[in-house]
């Protein structure tokens, strides 16, 4: 097995983590389009092409993309890889996805209170609009939930589809109580 993964490079040399020291926590940030996400899936890459299992909560999509391999590298691709001493050599990562369906990957068992406003989002291919209502309807079952009501369990769909319900019917009302 490896000590270590290759995670980028630069004119000062090729940037490392050594597996050993790997089973800590990690934060990669940065400012739009600095490369956090491309980080993230050449992490993925190589710890699974090291043997390490990697479990990824992906709640935007922007990780699957590893499980097929990259489009034809464009020639400044290969010439600034070729610069830095790192081949490029597209190919695809072992991908088991999960899918709250059941239908196009390993089933898995969920609430819609556990998948969250933003996953929910994606799911059901919401405008920003609706996910903006979303937002508002699992924050109001969380108010709900905390007072002790049964209204705020988001369990399934129809559990969702009462509570939006509610915030479409009493929007207007909470709206000039709060003074928006
Ligand atoms: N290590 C790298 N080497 C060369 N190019 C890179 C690298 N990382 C990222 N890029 C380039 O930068 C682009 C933006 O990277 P990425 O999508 O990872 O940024 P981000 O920080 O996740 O942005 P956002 O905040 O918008 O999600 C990539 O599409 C790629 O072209
Ligand atoms: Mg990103």
């Amino acid at each position: 097995m490896a000590a270590s993964i290759d995670i980028g490079a630069s004119p000062e040399g090729v940037q490392s983590l050594a597996l050993k020291r790997a089973n800590r926590h990690g934060l990669i940030a940065g400012a739009t389009g600095t490369g956090k996400t491309v980080t993230l899936q050449v992490l993925a890459e190589q710890f699974a092409a090291a043997g390490v299992n990697v479990f990824a909560a992906d709640i935007k999509g922007d990780l699957s993309g590893i499980a097929v391999p990259g489009e034809p590298t464009p020639a400044w691709a290969t010439a600034r890889a070729e610069e830095i001493g790192m081949p490029i050599t597209p190919g695809a990562a072992a991908v088991t996805f999960w899918d709250v369906y059941g239908e196009l990957g390993h089933p898995i068992r969920t609430t819609v209170w556990e998948m969250g406003p933003v996953l929910m989002s994606r799911i059901l291919d919401s405008t920003p609009a609706q996910e903006g209502a979303l937002t508002i309807a699992f924050r109001l079952a969380d108010d709900w939930s905390k007072e002790g009501k049964a209204e705020g369990a988001l369990l399934d769909l129809k559990d969702l589809r009462a509570i939006l319900n509610y915030v479409a019917e009493n929007g207007e009302r909470s709206a000039s109580n709060t003074g928006w």
